[in-house]
């Protein structure tokens, strides 16, 4: 069921049922996050396996010293510049939060997310949340309710409408690797902007097929049709026989095929990124065969498109 009926997510949250709640970023799948019994069902609705652990979603900045031994001078200053907002800080967790919702590691991702109605919620409960993004494992994140709705709907107690995402990427990751702040896995949040608040260098952590942090999955955030990145022109060209479905950054191919989408006829990528998994579903749900998209510019938001078209283009 779909609704804005803030009151109905609060009473089932706190039944240990599965709400999925909008964020700026991505809908997550929440639970209460001091509930094995409530993380067990995200795990069991996403099919996801538990080596993959949650996010942790608190309400504000003084609610983190209940949930996190220490947050060093960087998770600091990066918090107070980018919160509430699209940025996961992995830090050293207290006994409190689960080991089920970490994946046994001493490290739990946190962050306060920037809607005001998923804001008001986790202020109103006695509990943060814990929530991946609300689809089944491995496919593209929900940006609207309507996507969780039509995926999980029937494996959910209530789907909280907040309206479309409005950066439409999750959020960047950072934790520390070999002593320095390390990206893990790029997203909202552009690494220009956190490498000006840190006045460092930041290294982003390159994918992997055994990853520390499984949005790092080679394949990952992937439509059920075959996606190829290139020259477009030329991958029109090569796929002349199939059903084309053409998604651009700013360049109108439709003279090139029947379903052609420039995500940014101004060159914005924010536009690009906000509008990208709602038109790669759209892709997914009309009559082509194959998804022919380019390389963005790998600037701003940019790196965290190529990072997610590269994984959906991934062939498993
Ligand atoms: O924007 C977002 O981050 C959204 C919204 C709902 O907040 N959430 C999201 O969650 O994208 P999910 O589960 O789809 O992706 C979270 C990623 C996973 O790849 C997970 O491995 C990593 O964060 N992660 C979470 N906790 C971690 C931890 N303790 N150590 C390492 N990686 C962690
Ligand atoms: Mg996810």
């Amino acid at each position: 069921m779909i609704g804005k009926d803030l009151q109905k997510a609060i009473g089932d949250l706190i039944a240990d049922e599965l709400v999925a709640i909008p964020t700026e970023t991505v809908y997550g799948l929440a639970a209460n996050a001091l509930s094995t019994f409530a993380v067990t069902k995200i795990f069991e609705a996403k099919n996801r396996p538990t080596f993959d652990p949650l996010i942790v979603h608190v309400p504000s900045l003084d609610h983190l010293e209940k949930y996190v031994k220490e947050i060093p001078d960087w998770a600091k200053r990066l918090a107070e510049e980018f919160w509430p907002g699209a940025l996961t800080l992995l830090l050293p967790k207290r006994d409190i939060i689960p080991d089920l919702v970490t994946s046994g590691s001493d490290l739990v991702g946190i962050r306060i997310p920037q809607h005001p109605l998923t804001l008001e919620l986790l202020t109103k409960l006695p509990f943060p949340l814990a929530a991946p993004s609300a689809n089944p494992f491995g496919y593209i994140s929900p940006t609207t309710a309507q996507h969780v709705e039509d995926q999980l709907g029937n494996k959910i107690s209530y789907v909280l409408d907040g309206g479309p995402c409005t950066i439409g990427l999750e959020s960047t990751i950072v934790g520390m690797k070999e002593g320095k702040p390390t990206v893990f896995r790029t997203g909202g949040i552009a690494v220009e902007d956190l490498e000006k608040v840190l006045k460092i260098e930041i290294p982003v952590q390159a994918s992997s097929s055994k990853p520390l942090a499984p949005g790092m999955l080679d394949s990952h955030y992937a439509p059920k049709k075959p996606l190829h990145i290139g020259n477009i022109p030329q991958l029109v060209q090569k796929f002349h026989q199939s059903k084309i479905g053409i998604l651009s950054f700013e360049h109108d191919y439709s003279n090139l095929a029947r379903h052609a989408i420039a995500l940014s006829p101004t060159h914005n990528l924010n536009e690009a990124a906000e509008k990208l998994f709602a038109t790669m579903r759209n892709m997914d749900d009309c009559e082509i065969d194959v998804i022919i998209t380019e390389k963005f510019p790998e600037v701003g938001l940019g790196r965290a498109i190529n990072d997610r078209l590269s994984r959906a283009s991934f062939k498993k």
